[in-house]
Parts: C-alpha cells; sequence; structure tokens
C-alpha cells in the first residue's frame, strides 16, 4: 500500500494555454513552451487533455509535448477507440479517463466507473499492458471508488469541482461537508490500493484544505493557474501553488 507521507506532486494542465491560441488561431501562445516554463518553475509533470472535439489541444501538441518534456505527461482522454490508439502510439506516463460527454457522468461529475466497469476494464488493460498508468477520474462515491479499484487502474483522481463551486457561492457549511467527503473517499480509495490524486477547478483560496489531505499524492491543476499567469506570470503562479501545498502539508 503506498505511504500516505509522500510528497505532494504538481501537475500543470496546460490545455487553457491550447485555448488561447485556439481563439485567434495563430501559433502562439505555445503550450509546449508554457509546459518547459512551468517544469523550470516547480511543476512534478504536465497534464493535457485530447478532447474529441480538439477545442483545446491538438494531435500535434501530444506530439510535441512528449517530445519535448522532461517531466511525465499525463494525458487526459475520454474511454473511447480513437484515444487508446493515440495513447497507445505515444505511451506517455499515465492516462487519466475523464467523461467527456453527459452520459459518462456520475451526479458528482466524475467517470461512471460503477455503471461502465466491464467496458472500463477491458479498455484499460492493453493501456496497463504497455506500461501506461491508468487513472480514473471520479466523485467520491464510494461505489465509484470500489469499482475503480476492482477495474485494474493504478489511480483515482478525485473531481474537486463541487467543493471550488461551493466555495466561490459562499456555501460554507455544504463546502465543508464535501471536503470530508473527499477525505473519506481519499482514505477509502487508499485503503484500496489506489495511489489517490485530486483536481479540477483548484485555485490559491481552495487548495490548502485538499493538499492537507495525507492520503494524496497528486495535484492537477490548470485553468486558475494560466488565468493567474495573465497578473503575476505563470512561474510565480506555479511557485505561489507550490508554496500554499507544502505550508498545507507542513
Ligand atoms: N483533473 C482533471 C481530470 C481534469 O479534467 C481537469 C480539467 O481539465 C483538471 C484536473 C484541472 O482542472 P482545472 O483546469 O480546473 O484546474
Amino acid at each position: 500500500m503506498p505511504s500516505t507521507a509522500a510528497r505532494l506532486r504538481l501537475g500543470v494542465n496546460i490545455d487553457h494555454v491550447a485555448t488561447l491560441r485556439n481563439a485567434r488561431g495563430s501559433a502562439y501562445p505555445d503550450p509546449l513552451r508554457a509546459a518547459l516554463l512551468a517544469e523550470a518553475a516547480g511543476a512534478d509533470g504536465i497534464t493535457a487533455h485530447l478532447r474529441e472535439d480538439r477545442r483545446h489541444i491538438r494531435d500535434a501538441d501530444i506530439a510535441a509535448l512528449m517530445a519535448g518534456l522532461t517531466r511525465p505527461l499525463n494525458f487526459e482522454m475520454a474511454a473511447v477507440p480513437e484515444m487508446q490508439d493515440i495513447a497507445l502510439a505515444h505511451r506517455p506516463h499515465a492516462v487519466c479517463l475523464v467523461p467527456e460527454r453527459r452520459e459518462e457522468r456520475t451526479t458528482e461529475g466524475g467517470l461512471d466507473v460503477a455503471g461502465d466497469e466491464a467496458r472500463l476494464t477491458a479498455f484499460i488493460a492493453p493501456l496497463r499492458a504497455a506500461g501506461i498508468r491508468v487513472s480514473l477520474f471520479i466523485g467520491h462515491a464510494p461505489a465509484q471508488i470500489a469499482a475503480a479499484a476492482r477495474t485494474g487502474a493504478a489511480v483515482v483522481e478525485l473531481h474537486t469541482g463541487a467543493y471550488c463551486d461551493l466555495h466561490a457561492e459562499g456555501r460554507l457549511a455544504e463546502r465543508d461537508a464535501e471536503l470530508a467527503a473527499l477525505r473519506q473517499g481519499a482514505a477509502l480509495a487508499h485503503g484500496q490500493g489506489l495511489e489517490v490524486h485530486a483536481g479540477h477547478g483548484l485555485s490559491f483560496e481552495t487548495v490548502g484544505p485538499v493538499a492537507a489531505i495525507p492520503q494524496l499524492r497528486e495535484l492537477n491543476i490548470g485553468h486558475f493557474l494560466i488565468g493567474e499567469a495573465v497578473f503575476i506570470g505563470l512561474g510565480p503562479a506555479i511557485a505561489e501553488m507550490r508554496r500554499l501545498m507544502d505550508a498545507a502539508r507542513a
């Protein structure tokens, strides 16, 4: 079983550098350049999501990231054959399976692993055989965690979007209940031998209580960091996020 004392890694999601690039149909800003800057600023890995609609990251970005990165690539994708082929061709360090269609979602916003367990187990097998670590992006419901543990995935990433939304809306009692459920989910997943990650919507304001959950090994953060980069620069934004994570963990 993984230790709970390990350092919390920061994965920086650079999708929205591509969103900005695509807004003007230009060649810049370049997601690989942002990823290299993120690595220099202390990112432990880079996350990029090749969506089926290619709304931000494109196929050529994945190839450029695989060729240029010095830290591991966490390749987010839908559990569909086209993406499986791309993952098997590139063999990134990790694949995180995420829902892209409404019918793939649970009420918590993550993948419905419990409702799609047999298909996901079969989908994961060739990725594992190729040496790729597979992560499932799920809510904290115990049934989803138990199903994830049975699929052969090594990792679950717990969805922090509801916690962040409740914080933003000032619904603090509900936010705290959601945080407690995330804590319980992390402990449950860890107890079932899964490595536990978390992410979605995290900011300087919301990261601390999540980073303090002892079973977590990695946070994946994108949108806030890319937004904050407009004001203070990407390197300083990542450094400040790292500082807040370390402070929460201390
Ligand atoms: N983790 C997963 C699985 C995601 O899909 C995303 C969003 O692409 C993130 C983390 C990062 O979320 P955000 O961009 O809101 O920080």
